[in-house]
């Protein structure tokens, strides 16, 4: 058997029409759409429906208002929230009030599992500071609604336009790991809700979507601009990894960040986000490229998706340990979709390991 692929690099594990990663040029597609092109001009309910096109039948032409319904009806759930549940993270809290939602494969278990983060995560992240939950409003656009849950009160336009980029940003990106996940879930016909969770699982760690509530730890670290160097000269030297930095894929600059810096700039403009904080984070990138140029000479590490999330997440006044939670709203369209896929069209994932244990001779 020929040698196992460290991190199944490069292996092209499914054929996909949703999105194409092009790592060499920085270049995010989504079903025919550069990143940049939907991001701010197109909300998360219209994106969804772009991604969902062909994965479920009937599919409305507008899935905003079965969604906020959906955004209703698993409401429920949120009573589940008991203080087991508040002592944990809101993504750990949110996977549990999710795992409440029965497997299927059809719409409506797919809106109500699209919906699951977008009203557990608000809820959570309320009761953990002693509120209570905001009921949804099915009526709201999925973005304002979500700022509603969490703030108690309507959201200014220019915040709900922010968070829609943002959703619309990261809905999907290849075989990232946690699609990869739902993908293997879904393989198996254990159904949409069992995919979800599996992709929120992989979602959670730090070298995937758990970054940018470290990219705040960071950025407060280092507190200005004149010591960034030093700072991140030292993490290095302790073995750390510098969250923001680094992708599988990308050997450039990853697309969403610029999507979402411009993002940013916006609400800056409008008075919604401290341009100090901008300026801070950009002498941060600028600074850990020319550290990891000279420290890794032979990499090709660039900042990532994450470092201008966090920014953009705490502008929005979302908890740093809520961001990876705002993260799963927008990219469970992306996982339902694989996992559509996967079921209409592909096979049980079953790779093979290459056992490199004691023979049974030895081990006796
Ligand atoms: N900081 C410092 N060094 C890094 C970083 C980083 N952020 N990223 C990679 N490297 C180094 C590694 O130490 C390694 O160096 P070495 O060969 O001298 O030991 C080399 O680059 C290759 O690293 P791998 O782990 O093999 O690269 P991989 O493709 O597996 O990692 C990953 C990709 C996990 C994203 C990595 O770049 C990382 O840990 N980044 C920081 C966490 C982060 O930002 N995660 C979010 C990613 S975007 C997303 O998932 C939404």
């Amino acid at each position: 058997m020929s040698n196992a692929i460290d991190g199944l690099e490069g292996v092209v594990a499914a054929e996909t029409v949703l999105s194409e990663v092009d790592g060499a040029a920085g270049r995010l597609v989504i079903r025919g759409f550069p990143v940049e092109v939907l991001a701010g001009r197109r909300a998360y309910e219209e994106v969804l429906r772009l991604l969902w096109d062909g994965f479920f039948e009937p599919l409305p032409d507008d899935l905003g208002p079965a969604l906020g319904q959906a955004r209703a009806s698993v409401f429920q759930e949120v009573a589940a929230l008991d203080g087991g549940l508040r002592s944990l993270t809101p993504i750990e809290a949110a996977r549990a009030l999710t795992a409440r939602i029965a497997d299927g494969d059809g719409l409506e278990v797919a809106l109500r599992l699209v919906a699951a983060p977008a009203v557990f995560v608000p809820a959570v992240v309320r009761a953990k500071a002693g509120f209570a939950p905001v009921p949804p409003d099915p009526k709201s656009s999925h973005a304002a609604d979500i700022l509603r849950m969490i703030r108690g009160e309507a959201a200014p336009a220019a915040l709900a336009g922010a968070l829609d980029a943002y959703l619309v940003t990261i809905i999907d990106h290849g075989l990232n790991a946690s699609t990869f996940a739902a993908r293997v879930v879904a393989s198996t016909r254990a159904g949409l809700a069992s995919a979800v969770l599996a992709g929120i699982s992989a979602l959670k760690g730090p070298l995937h979507g758990g970054a940018p509530g470290p990219v705040i730890e960071m950025l407060d670290a280092i507190g200005d601009a004149s010591n960034a160097t030093a700072w991140l000269e030292a993490a290095l030297d302790r073995g750390d990894r510098l969250m923001g930095f680094g992708h599988r894929v990308y050997k450039v600059r990853d697309p969403r960040a610029d999507a979402l810096k411009a993002v940013i700039r916006g609400l800056a403009r409008d008075g919604a986000a401290l341009p100090g904080r901008l300026a801070l984070a950009e002498a941060v990138e600028n600074a850990a490229l020319d550290v990891l140029r000279a420290r890794k000479p032979g990499r090709s590490l660039d900042v990532n998706v994450e470092l201008y999330t966090a920014l953009l997440l705490e502008a929005l006044d979302f908890p740093p340990d809520a961001f990876t939670g705002v993260f799963a709203m927008g990219r469970a369209g992306g996982w339902i979709a694989h996992a559509r896929e996967q079921v209409l069209g592909g096979r049980l994932i079953r790779p093979q390991s290459r056992y490199v244990g004691p023979r049974p001779l030895e081990a006796a």
